[in-house]
């Protein structure tokens, strides 16, 4: 017997799996990389998520997590979550290809009684469309039959286990009974399940995503403004701040990750205000420019130059480099002929050593904020092994010296006041 199968084993689906097999559901889970069933099966975290690998272990020694990389074995279980990717096109559309893929291997297995909970993130109107899929083809009541429910996950990563318990659970059903079968699976979790409509929440788990991309797009444009103007951005984001009531600004960064990277076009698709949430995009987008544009304005020609960037990472302490905005700063550096050395702790891509990429540079960026890079600390390591004419260029302040570019000889004055 199976309670649960979830479709899509990373970094949301395979936390998922564990959790329901931790409440003691027997989980099946589907993925197609086999790789990753391997190492699942082995025992191994594919990723770094924040108290995993122990519950892995724990999970594996219980014998509540099956394996499978056939999506029709998900029929199994009365309830199939689906956790796929959901890219975006560069059309400004969402890439429901794999989605697609899956109802299309689910479609002659399903039965009467079988629920399934889309929690990957989607366009809106897309939970209506496989309703009506599976009517389409199907002829199912959807509702009442079968049923299909929407049920984003708003989790960040690193936090999962401990936000599973705690934070709401939208639910957005079709039909009667969709949004009731879909809350009651999530209740093992404890948390609060809010019903709503599968469009309010599609709505609602985009816009989540789009509040936080439009946030960091302020900070990010002020910095930019504040070169132009010859003016700290640290300093005016704390006048804005200081002992005001009504809100404040966030702090400048390199704003990416595969999330708020895409979700707004899926808002996007249809808008009211086209270009708006571009905007946004294209203010983050060219903040790895901002800071090529910045060196080069005070080292001139790169050619010659050897450039440290530590972080490949689109957030801080974890090991995700998808869609991080590091690998275009580096491809921009590159671009200017500069010899780019990169180090980073957490990923799994290959990186030097901080000492390798440092010895010698001529600029240093801190392009992910890993506790490794911050603070008075990790400025004076780096000082040392750079020299004081390097240009260090920070814009999360991850090095607590208030300035996006400044050299390392004025930054140990700085220190020493
Ligand atoms: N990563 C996050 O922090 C996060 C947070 C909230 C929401 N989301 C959303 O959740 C969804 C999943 O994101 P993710 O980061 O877990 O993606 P992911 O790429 O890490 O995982 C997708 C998994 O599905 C597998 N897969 C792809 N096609 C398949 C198929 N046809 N059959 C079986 N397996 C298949 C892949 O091998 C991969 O393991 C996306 O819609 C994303 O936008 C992600």
């Amino acid at each position: 017997m199976t309670d649960v199968s979830i479709i899509g084993l990373g970094r949301v689906g395979l936390p998922l799996a564990l959790s329901f097999a931790d409440r003691g559901l027997r989980v099946l889970g589907v993925d197609k990389d086999p790789e990753r069933l391997a190492a699942i099966a082995a025992g191994t975290m594919p990723f770094k998520e924040t108290g995993t690998q122990a519950l892995l272990e724990r999970v594996a020694a219980g014998g509540r997590l099956e394996l499978s990389d056939r999506v029709a074995d998900a029929a199994r279980a009365q309830d199939v979550v689906i956790t796929l990717g959901t890219p975006s096109f560069s059309h400004i559309e969402i890439d429901m290809r794999d989605i697609r893929q899956a109802l299309d291997a689910l479609l002659p297995v399903l039965a009467p009684g079988h629920a399934l909970v889309l929690r990957s993130t989607i366009a809106p109107g897309t939970t209506d469309f496989v309703a009506g899929y599976l009517a389409k083809r199907r002829g199912f009541r959807i509702g009442d039959e079968v049923f299909v429910a929407h049920a984003p996950e708003r989790i960040a990563e690193g936090r999962f286990l401990e936000e599973i318990g705690t934070l709401p659970c939208i639910v957005g059903g079709v039909g009667e009974g969709s949004g009731e079968r879909a809350g009651r699976l999530f209740s093992v979790f404890g948390a609060p399940i809010v019903q709503t409509t599968p469009v309010q929440a599609e709505l609602a788990k985009i816009w989540t995503n789009i509040l936080r991309y439009a946030t960091f797009a302020l900070p990010n444009l002020l910095m930019m403004d504040c070169e132009q103007h010859g003016a700290n951005v640290f300093e005016v984001i704390d006048l804005i701040n200081r002992d005001y009531p009504r809100g404040g600004i966030a702090m400048p960064g390199l704003t990416a990750g595969t999330c708020l990277r895409k979700d707004f076009t899926f808002s996007e698709e249809r808008s009211n205000a086209p270009g708006m949430l571009l905007a946004v995009s294209r203010v983050n987008e060219s903040v790895p420019l901002f800071l090529v544009e910045g060196i080069k304005r005070r080292l001139g020609d790169l050619s010659e130059r050897k450039a440290a960037v530590l972080g490949l990472a689109f957030k801080r302490n974890s090991d995700d480099e998808r869609d991080s905005l590091s690998h275009k700063l580096i491809r921009l550096l590159e671009r200017e002929l500069a010899d780019v050395a990169a180090h980073d702790p957490h990923v799994p891509s290959p990186t030097q050593p901080f000492e390798d990429a440092l010895r010698g540079a001529d600029v240093v960026v801190v392009a992910t904020n890993h506790e490794e890079f911050c603070g008075p600390e990790a400025l004076r390591r780096i000082s040392e092994l750079t020299g004081p004419d390097a240009l260090i260029v920070d814009p999360w302040n991850a090095l607590g010296s208030g300035q996006v570019f400044a050299y390392a000889a004025e930054l140990a004055a700085l220190s020493a006041r």
